[in-house]
């Protein structure tokens, strides 16, 4: 499932290949399609939806096979045809959109501690961690018989829950208790796509879950708290997760070679008939972010929405580049990965003295002698330590400098050892920048920044007789280096699709995260690696999204009655952007400091989300007339609100996609309709415990723009009153040097209890810097 050619592997994150299937596809050969069909549109003379469809479908093929109907997050079905067929069926009426299927790919102890999250005040005991909250992880299934799934403190199974667990020869019913309440497998779209059966030998056809992400997701997000965890002697210590007495719903999506659209779909539709409060969905596009009304995440986390059912993801793991970001429609929560104060360090030791620090995993004996020949890669064949491509005679008995890229981390090292190397040093380059991720590496091995890196590979170059050796100093917490940063990976903004929603909304822990693993595979997924381990540290937003997912389902219990919306401005109004250094949180990709299209609203704060004074709601007709201010037309629509006849984009839609009451602001000077003056509305809602609290606005923003807003000041006086607010943003000046074309501010209302804070990116499309 994970991509062992690329380094995909150990920054987990499922890929699904959603820009890069050819769409015209020149055979004629048959495939998956999703149909989404209008609702209101069903003739009278077929008693369901799916003898409607059928019916549909004979007219094409005369057997025809649905792998899907699809009901609760759209509305519609999945079937093979030709893409002739396909054709025809677009002209036929009452038909929305007809989509290919995509193949995909596979894109703790310390964490509660460093949000802030205890036993004796604040979310933990003010949502009885999430008691009775299920939370439905979209992945690679679990493996139940972990520690972290423990239901001993748990109550039953709540009352309406609808799920079911389905059960294998290797899935008793025993699997499921009172914290794995559901589990399900979605493979027809997969079976389908590859033309023949699930091979039982390779992987289990069942929920089970053989590849390890699935139930590191799901016990990041809701495991028991687990005594005496750890991965060898690193990261000991008690590990729970987020939301300790939430219920986990495991819908298995991804499979050996991919996750399809169209099981993803019916998980989501699932998930929701079931009765899921949150979906946790660590999956996404590779490549840019495609259109909303292409991207079957975005559609089926909009029936989510409809339902009131939060949707948490992952942002994916494409950065640093710009635009990077996915599951970037507003309706969803987009999650970026960070750094926490924990550490691994292995220090690199080089024969004239100087000492680079390094991180690593790796858990075997130290290396015997302090001083061994020190060799670059690219002397030796191959500088990225391709198994194989490495000349023995040149690294036996030797540390090899390997750069980081092309190929899994964890294999360079396997390769080293494969050529008779004594250990490595995995050195970063222009890409990964200072970005460090401890692996657990099966020689001798450490991983470096790119600066060290540097220098330790002049060393080797001008220095014939080159020696070095690694100090491994284990598991180190404290504030040095400082914490969070946001990792290197971690995509950004900003938005591909609308630049005037801001993206991503914010970051959480998501580098070297300790949580289970599965049972049947190694903790480097590597079939070279005999280890089976019950906890493994991975790295990716595929690791931040459960945190999210997780602290999201406290607060839904806490506050049962509020929209995802509300939850989301919570969780984004009350994050912070200051490190525990007090300095603004650095991005790893450049050292500098990190930017509301990287971090978003910040890394998130769990306990001041339970009290955010303000909250900026959103409505699923607010997400239609979003829609409509990007134009799109009733039928496109109707693709999400599924239902051609109710759509009409009119009187109350919103100046322009930015208008949209979000938590967050992104200003794009110079496009079609606003060239130097924006304007957007935002209405705030007091949930406070004070019902007459009167907020003043404190505006940051940068010389190039004025801000103003009006009123000034809010003063509420009844319980749960809305107030609006108008913010004015004049472009005066552009004082954009070389190629930024974006600057930074905030907006933060306050009544002297409460800073309900949000970022606002400032960005100026082409044109205008040249016309002033
Ligand atoms: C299933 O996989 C096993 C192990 O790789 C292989 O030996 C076997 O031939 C496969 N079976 C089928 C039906 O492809
Ligand atoms: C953080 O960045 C903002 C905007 O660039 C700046 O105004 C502020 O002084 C910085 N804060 C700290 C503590 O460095
Ligand atoms: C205010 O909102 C809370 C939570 O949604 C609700 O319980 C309460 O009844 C509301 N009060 C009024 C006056 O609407």
């Amino acid at each position: 499932m994970r991509n062992k050619t690329m380094e995909i592997p150990r920054i987990a994150f499922l890929l699904l290949f959603l820009c890069q299937i050819p769409s015209s596809l020149t055979s004629d050969e048959p495939e998956t399609f999703i149909i989404h069909v209008s609702k209101s549109e069903k003739p009278a003379i077929f008693t369901s939806h799916h003898h409607w469809y059928t019916s549909i479908l004979l007219s094409l093929s005369p057997s025809p096979k649905i792998l899907y109907t699809y009901k609760h997050a759209v509305n519609g079905f999945s079937t093979r045809l030709t893409p002739s067929q396909a054709e025809e069926l677009r002209r036929l009426s009452g038909i929305l959109s007809v989509l290919s299927d995509r193949i995909h790919q596979l894109h703790t102890t310390r964490t509660p501690h460093f949000l802030g999250l205890t036993d004796s005040f604040g979310l933990w005991p003010n949502s009885d961690y999430a008691d009775d909250v299920v939370i439905g992880v979209l992945d690679t299934g679990i493996w139940p018989e972990r520690r972290s799934f423990s239901d001993s403190e748990l109550s039953p199974v709540p009352a309406g829950w609808k799920g079911i667990c389905e059960t294998g020869p290797d899935f008793p019913a025993s699997a499921c208790n009172r914290k794995i309440i559901g589990a399900r497998a979605f493979y027809r779209g997969y079976e389908a796509g590859r033309g023949r059966p699930i091979n039982e030998t390779v992987e289990s056809k069942s929920p089970r879950d053989t590849e390890g992400h699935g139930t590191h997701t799901a016990s990041t997000a809701a495991g028991s708290a687990v005594s005496n965890a750890g991965f060898y002697k690193f990261a000991t210590g008690i590990a729970r997760g987020m939301a300790t007495k939430a219920r986990i719903a495991a819908y298995k999506i991804c499979w050996k070679s991919g996750c399809y659209d169209s099981d993803i779909l019916a998980a989501m539709d699932q998930a929701i008939a079931d009765g899921v409060d949150v979906i946790s969905l660590s999956v996404g596009a590779t490549g840019y972010a495609p259109q909303y009304d292409h991207d079957s995440i975005a559609i089926g986390a909009f029936g989510a929405a409809q339902k009131g059912v939060l949707v948490s993801c992952s942002a994916g793991n494409s950065g640093p580049g710009p635009y990077t970001a996915v599951n970037i429609a507003p309706w969803i929560l987009t999650v970026g990965a960070a750094t926490i104060d924990r550490e691994f360090p292995a220090d690199v030791v080089l024969g004239d003295g100087r000492v680079y620090g390094g991180v690593s995993l790796y858990s075997g004996d130290s290396l015997e002698n302090s001083n061994l020949p020190l060799v670059y890669a690219g002397d030796c064949g191959s500088k990225l330590c391709y198994p194989g491509k490495l000349d023995s005679s040149k690294v036996a008995g030797k540390i090899v400098v390997c750069d980081r890229g092309g190929n899994a981390r964890v294999e360079k090292g396997s390769a080293v050892k494969l050529a008779g190397g004594a250990g490595m040093i995995l050195a970063n380059t222009d890409d990964s920048g200072e970005e460090l991720i401890a692996d657990s590496h099966l020689v001798p091995a450490t991983m470096v920044g790119q600066i060290a890196g540097d220098k330790i590979r002049d060393y080797v170059r001008s220095q014939p007789s080159a020696t070095a050796t690694i100090l491994f100093r284990g598991t180190v917490i404290g504030g040095s280096p400082s914490a969070p940063k946001v990792a290197a990976f971690s995509s950004r903004g900003p938005n591909h699709q609308t630049p005037e929603i801001l993206k991503p909304d914010l970051i959480a822990p998501g580098v070297n995260i300790l949580a289970g693993w599965t049972g049947f595979s190694s903790p480097t997924d590597l079939e070279i690696d005999p280890r089976r381990v019950e906890f493994n540290i991975i790295s990716g937003t595929s690791m931040s999204c459960p945190h999210v997912s997780g602290l999201a389902a406290l607060l839904r219990k806490a506050y049962p009655k509020w929209t995802p919306a509300a939850l989301k401005s919570a969780l984004m109004t009350t994050a912070y952007h200051l490190d525990n250094a007090g300095k603004n949180i650095t991005d790893l990709a450049t050292g500098q400091e990190s930017t509301p299209f990287i971090h978003g609203a910040g890394h998130v704060d769990p306990n001041r989300a339970l009290d955010p004074g303000l909250v900026y709601d959103i409505s699923v007709s607010d997400y239609v007339a979003f829609l409509c201010a990007i134009g799109y037309d009733s039928k496109r629509i109707a693709i999400f609100s599924r239902d051609h006849s109710t759509v009409e984009c009119g009187a109350e839609s919103l100046s322009g996609p930015g208008d949209l009451n979000y938590p967050s602001f992104a200003v794009v000077f110079g496009s079609k309709s606003n060239r130097d003056v924006v304007r957007y509305r935002r209405v705030v809602r007091n949930v406070g415990s004070s019902v007459d609290a009167v907020y003043e606005a404190k505006v940051h923003a940068p010389p190039s723009v004025q801000v103003s807003v009006s009123p000034s000041k809010l003063v509420f006086s009844a319980e749960n009153q809305s107030l609006s607010y108008e913010i004015t943003f004049s472009n005066v000046a552009v004082d954009l040097t070389g190629l930024v074309r974006s600057r930074f501010g905030s907006i933060q209302w306050s009544d002297g209890v409460h800073l309900v804070r949000s970022p606002i990116a400032f960005s100026w499309q082409s044109g205008t810097v040249s016309s002033i």
